[in-house]
């Protein structure tokens, strides 16, 4: 991994002597410009939503803003406040997610979000009743559980048993107590395979399969149309650093084509993307606090572990790593260092699930240095366990271009 010159002036800014450092260092330009990659190449009738849950900090909300991004994907109330405090508008907001509680249906009905994204009967049936209270008609998408999945996704949504949506082989039960509720405009599918996908043709043949689903659904249902068609996120990022990037262009003319070969022009088709607009606009960045040999192994233990930086841990894999020198002096001759070798790194959490890395590659580190991790800008803090053990925040420092210039 390369650390950007910008990056490293921030943390050798913000590292004061005498203080532990423990950051996320964002620069939110790589979301600007594959949100403008993305209103270049996609075909009509695409719209982008900013998958918030990658990335809540209020400089992500207003670069997807400053992007004209079409909304956001919300899955709470405390995700629709930050949205619309960052100037969103709720009709703005697609409302996905399963276990959406009563509140939150409440303030979704109140002010208008955009469309609600049902998971469930009784998620359809509380809804309408929320709406018969209030006298008001809501837009929904049905969520379905496809009973198809793409087996190397780092995480799967849909095939087998899940507590998203509903199942495939259940439409037919379903669909039409949908239909039935008076409350509920039904306008279309939400079907959402996985997430972290690099292969484009997996990520088309899902689509495929939910345009195969519409067409179905349209000649079973007289007078029902599916004209918002959400294939949910699922961008997948290098995080192995093995070269392999996603290509959103071959994916905006597989979808391009498909569009036309089924006749589905006109529709609206959305993209719910969290982790490819996110991950490389952040860094998790923290301090060598002690390094040692354990029975032949380094272990390196920093200053934030699992309780500020889960994803390693949670999905097993390393994040790209590198070392900011910071050249602090030895506390005693014998202090171990790092040199060309492979270690473990861990937080300074009393659990040995607190894994940043293992077996991961150094070059050279000391204690005192700052390990970097990246492509941490989504699912970094907001998915990580902040409580445990009741440490500090991370400090959460965004790159403004005029603040370093
Ligand atoms: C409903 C929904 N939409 C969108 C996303 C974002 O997915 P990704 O980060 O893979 O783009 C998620 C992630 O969990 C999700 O649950």
């Amino acid at each position: 991994m390369f650390i950007p010159t910008h990056i490293e002036t921030l943390i050798r800014q913000h590292k004061s002597a005498g203080k532990t450092f423990n950051a996320y260092v964002y620069d939110t330009a790589p979301l600007q410009e594959k949100v403008a990659l993305l209103q270049a190449i996609m075909p009509q009738g695409l719209e982008v939503f900013y998958a918030m849950k990658a990335n809540p900090h209020p400089a992500f909300l207003q670069a997807a803003l400053a992007a004209k991004v079409t909304g956001i994907e919300i899955a709470s109330l405390g995700e629709a406040n930050k949205a619309v405090n960052a100037g969103f508008s709720p009709s703005q907001l697609i409302y996905t997610g399963p276990g959406k509680s009563i509140e939150e249906l409440e303030w979704s009905v109140t002010h208008r979000v955009r469309t609600i994204h049902i998971e469930s009967l009784v998620e359809a049936h509380r809804l309408n009743a929320v709406c018969a209270i209030q006298g008001k008609t809501m837009e929904v998408l049905l969520r379905i559980n496809a009973n198809f999945d793409i087996h190397d996704a780092q995480t799967t949504f849909s095939g087998g048993s899940k507590k998203f949506g509903i199942d495939e082989e259940k439409l037919n039960e379903a669909l039409p107590q949908i239909l039935a509720l008076p409350h509920l405009h039904f306008r279309g599918l939400h079907v959402y395979a996985a997430s972290g996908v690099l292969d484009v043709d997996d990520l088309l043949h899902n689509c495929k399969l939910v345009f195969d689903l519409t067409k179905s659904i349209e000649a079973n249902y007289a007078g029902v149309n599916c004209d918002i068609i959400d294939f949910g996120g699922g961008f997948g990022v290098d995080y192995l650093e093995a070269g392999i990037n996603f290509d959103p262009k071959a994916y905006a003319d597989g979808l391009a084509q498909m569009i036309a070969d089924y006749g589905f022009a006109g529709r609206h088709f959305v993209l719910e993307l969290g982790r490819w607009l996110a991950a490389d606009c952040g860094y998790f960045c923290t301090e060598i606090i002690d390094i040692k040999t354990s029975r032949g192994k380094k272990q390196v233990v920093c200053a934030g572990g699992i309780n500020h930086f889960r994803r390693p841990a949670a999905l097993a894999i390393n994040h790209p790593a590198q070392i900011v020198a910071m050249h602090v002096g030895k506390l005693f001759a014998e202090q171990e260092t790092i040199h060309q070798e492979k270690v473990y790194f861990g937080g300074p959490l009393c659990t040995s699930a607190d894994k940043l890395a293992n077996d991961i590659y150094i070059e050279d580190a000391q204690v005192g240095d700052i390990a970097v991790f990246g492509l941490a800008g989504a699912y970094g803090l907001s998915m990580s366990n902040v409580g445990f053990l009741s440490h500090a925040m991370p400090q959460e420092i965004v790159y403004t271009p005029k603040a370093t210039a």
